[in-house]
């Protein structure tokens, strides 16, 4: 067992923010670290569109190193691949504390941290100092800030500076946390947004002398004729992203939940969100499949969620919350049992499986 996991009931005494800051120092300082090759599984997968190969498909979602500290240490656990930030052009400090809570006795999360980060500068020093290993592959998400007159130029300027270092880059337009910046799923907003990062795109792949993939994050908190602009427009103005990360937090606070932070403001996230983002997958999975890569988050905490993503039109995955509750054993636990599940139903390889609930590959 790793240090992390070792300290973990003892971080857990931490306040949720404490307990995440010393966890960020102790991976800092590197030590007692475990050595986990992402190979281990035998589950490797390309990513069609993006040409993205992970050796397994379990990555590390967003908002866990939003500065690019720990990714060197993080790829330690396992782990496919790697996504850092959210990053904003500015250092931003984010809003007040408390701002983050545990929902013990439903295994899930809130959050309103509002992207506090360090700014780009911080992040591409950080990205450049330590590379992404050749075997697990590291991505930036790019954001606003919350106080800029333009957002969209926030992302212009995020995807100029982490083009050249990242693995591949998302643009995050689903925050529940900082205003206004949902409203860029909107179809006109969206349209604008997906011209524009485009263009930026292009202009860095030609500085640059390489391709990276880019995906478009999004809410799962989106009606039926939401989700009907959000797949038109990135058809449109969007064919050339790689694909889309579904989905972001909810702001949705099921009937279920009884943790007595359940009335806080802000994403949540967890065991509560998985049936919800699995849903939102599914339905993007039904237009966009093989057109566009599909990585699935929200609420994945076993091999068994990590195989219904997967089979709902995932290529990979991602999780955050469920760390923090498990510790980062947890990542050869779901790589383990998801191996064992695609052998069980007899798939030959994660992208044999991948689509298979879906009702054009049935
Ligand atoms: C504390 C916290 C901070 C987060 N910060 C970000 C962020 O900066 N950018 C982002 O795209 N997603 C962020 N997320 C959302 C996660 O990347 C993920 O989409 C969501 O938590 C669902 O996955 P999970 O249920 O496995 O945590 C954050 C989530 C949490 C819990």
């Amino acid at each position: 067992m790793s240090l992390p996991d070792l300290a973990l009931p003892l971080v857990k005494k931490l306040s949720p923010e404490a307990a995440h800051s010393a966890t960020i120092s102790g991976l800092k300082l590197g030590i007692g670290l475990p050595k986990i090759s992402p190979d281990r599984w035998g589950i490797p997968v390309e990513l069609p569109k993006s040409g993205l190969h992970l050796a397994n498909p379990v990555g590390l979602a967003a908002g866990f190193d939003k500065n690019a500290d720990v990714h060197s240490a993080m790829a330690r656990f396992g782990f496919g691949f790697l996504e850092c930030g959210t990053v904003t052009p500015k250092p931003q400090p984010g809003n007040p504390k408390p701002r983050l809570f545990r929902l013990t006795e439903d295994d899930g999360v809130i959050n309103r941290m509002g992207f506090n980060n360090h700014g780009l500068d911080y992040f591409v020093r950080r990205l450049r100092r330590a590379p992404p290993r050749p075997d697990c592959p590291v991505g930036a998400n790019v954001g606003a800030n919350k106080t800029s007159d333009d957002f969209i130029a926030d992302y212009e300027t995020g995807i100029a500076a982490v083009y050249p270092y990242g693995s591949y880059l998302t643009i995050n337009i689903s925050s529940p946390n900082t205003p206004g910046l949902r409203g860029l799923q909107g179809k006109a907003a969206l349209q604008e947004l997906l011209t524009r990062c485009g263009a930026a795109c292009s202009a860095a792949r030609a500085d640059a002398g390489a391709e990276k993939p880019a995906f478009l994050k999004i809410a799962p908190d989106l009606d039926d004729a939401a989700l009907a602009d959000i797949v038109d427009t990135v058809r449109g103005e969007g064919a050339w992203l790689s694909g889309l990360i579904v989905s972001n937090t909810t702001l949705d606070r099921p009937a279920s939940l009884r943790s007595a932070h359940a009335s806080e403001s802000g994403g949540l996230s967890g065991a509560p969100l998985m049936e919800k983002s699995t849903r939102v997958l599914k339905d993007v999975a039904s237009e966009l499949f093989g057109d566009f890569d599909l990585i699935g988050c929200g609420g994945i905490s076993s091999g068994a969620d990590a195989y219904a993503k997967i089979r709902a039109g995932a290529h990979a995955v991602q999780l955050y919350s469920a760390l923090s509750i498990h510790g980062p054993g947890l990542v050869a636990k779901v790589n383990a049992d998801l191996a064992e599940r695609l052998h069980a139903d007899g798939f030959s390889s994660v992208a044999e499986a991948a689509g298979a609930d879906l009702p054009s590959r049935a």
